[in-house]
């Protein structure tokens, strides 16, 4: 299988298509827009960019260094390059956080499915806010729809990873891509031209450093590492099958740069339209589902053949990105599995399906029948959530820095770097620099200072 995949990524669109397909998905339209209306907003927003810029961006480089020298999956890379070393945990850590990832994360990618339906039935014609609200708390608290929904987007998936058709994905990628793209820019323009929309414009530009607390840098550094597929191995994966000549530091910048736009479009489509309907903008994960069908509705209220096309689309192509998404996570535990167990590979896929459905329907139920159970004050679905974005993405991120900024030999960095001195070297310097001080000096600060031991 590893042969058959690198073969697939010989092209360079291709390289970009793979990386930025795992980056985009519900993490920049879902995930992005919520953690900015919970962390007040534009410093929000400021403070994650840093984070891209001088975390996420040198990790990802390194995540490429590891996986295009080692040309191994996640946890058989650290030890290609570290033989004997406990190196090797840190690719097994982040094969366990892309299978708890997968299950919550699939658990959103369902709903999806439950929103094209909707969107395809003409559902959301002659709602008003509320309605939306209450309709969505109904969906989400069904103790049996949204995990009929989870099942059948696993087994899409499964079905995928099993036929590996990559290159189906690929070429769907390539249109379906482009068309997300241009549908969230014309969502964009109707939601800033909603009546009262400044409002939600300026939540989105004007930061107010006042509400910046210490959870509010934790968020912002999970949700750099989230949405950029960071800290568990999906980018060393795919960077096993890049090829010689793939420039990584280049390929790295795309990537951030289409993830960062892509989650800021959907911040210029649900703040303005969350603003102008009245809802509220920390209303946490149901924020897409309950401001977007408004969207649709009130931007397109006399054209409603456009407010069906384009609601439809919506959904269909939220559902694909995600789908991209959830292929790199299985892929993660599915090579792991396969290379490292020496089981097939359809047995292997068949094990990470049926783990995440399990572990899936818990977090599913967590949000409706079970929600009286938590644990630290979270349900199931906030405990994954919070433990993996928020300490096991960021932990194994300050690893793989001090990996490849300290102990991998720098002859080996440069050479992957500057593929083999053909590139110019004056970001060598800079990523170097990046990754043995400021990236692991801030992430530790982040986290110390989320624990209060600042105070
Ligand atoms: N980056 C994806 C998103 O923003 O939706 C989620 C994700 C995919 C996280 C793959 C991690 C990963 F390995």
């Amino acid at each position: 299988m590893a042969k058959i995949k690198r073969a697939t990524f010989g092209s360079k669109v291709g390289v970009i298509l793979a990386s930025a397909g795992s980056a985009v998905g519900l993490g920049n339209i879902w995930r992005f827009p919520y953690e900015t209306g919970n962390n007040g907003g534009a410093a929000f927003i400021l403070i994650y960019l840093g984070c891209v810029l001088i975390l996420g961006l040198p990790i990802m480089i390194s995540e490429f260094i590891v996986g295009r020298r080692s040309r191994a999956n996640t946890a058989g890379a650290y030890s290609v390059l570290a033989p004997g070393t406990p190196w090797k945990w840190l690719g097994r850590i982040g094969v366990l956080t892309a299978f708890l990832i997968l299950s919550y994360y699939s658990v959103v990618a369902g709903w999806t499915l439950e929103y094209i339906v909707e969107a395809t039935t003409n559902s959301f014609v002659g709602k008003s806010s509320s309605d939306f609200i209450t309709s969505f708390i109904t969906f989400s608290s069904n103790p049996w729809k949204p995990i009929l929904w989870l099942v059948l987007f696993l087994l899409g998936t499964h079905f995928v990873i099993v036929k590996g058709v990559e290159k189906g994905i690929e070429k769907s990628a390539k249109i379906m891509m482009p068309t997300l793209f241009i549908l969230l820019i014309v969502l964009a323009i109707c939601s800033i031209l909603l009546p009262n929309a400044g409002t939600g414009i300026e939540f989105l530009l004007k930061p107010d450093f006042s509400k910046v607390t210490s959870s509010v840098f934790l968020s912002a550094m999970a949700q750099a590492f989230f949405s950029l597929s960071l800290g568990m191995g999906c980018l060393t994966t795919y960077s096993s099958y890049f090829g010689k000549d793939t420039n990584l530091t280049k390929t790295a910048f795309s990537v951030g740069i289409i993830d960062t736009i892509v989650a800021i479009l959907a911040g210029l489509i649900i703040f303005p339209a969350a603003f102008s309907v009245g809802i509220q903008p920390d209303a946490g994960p149901s924020l897409i589902f309950i401001t977007l069908p408004n969207v649709f509705q009130q931007a397109f209220s006399g054209l409603p053949a456009l407010a069906y096309i384009c609601s439809v689309l919506f959904y269909v192509l939220l559902a694909v990105a995600a789908l991209t998404s959830t292929i790199s996570l299985h892929e993660v535990v599915t090579a792991y599995l396969h290379e490292e167990f020496k089981i097939t590979r359809g047995r292997a896929a068949t094990f990470v399906t049926a783990g995440c459905i399990f572990l899936g329907i818990f977090c599913s139920l967590s949000l409706g029948v079970t929600k009286e159970y938590t644990l630290f004050g979270l349900n199931t679905f906030d405990l994954f959530d919070y433990t993996t974005a928020k300490i096991m993405l960021p932990l194994s991120g300050l690893f793989i820095s001090l990996f490849v900024g300290w102990y991998l030999n720098k002859k080996v960095v440069k050479a992957e770097i500057t593929n083999d001195g053909t590139l110019k070297t004056f970001l060598y310097h800079i990523i170097i620099f990046l990754l043995r001080f400021i990236a692991p000096i801030a992430i530790a600060f982040i986290f110390i200072n989320e624990l209060g031991l600042l105070k």
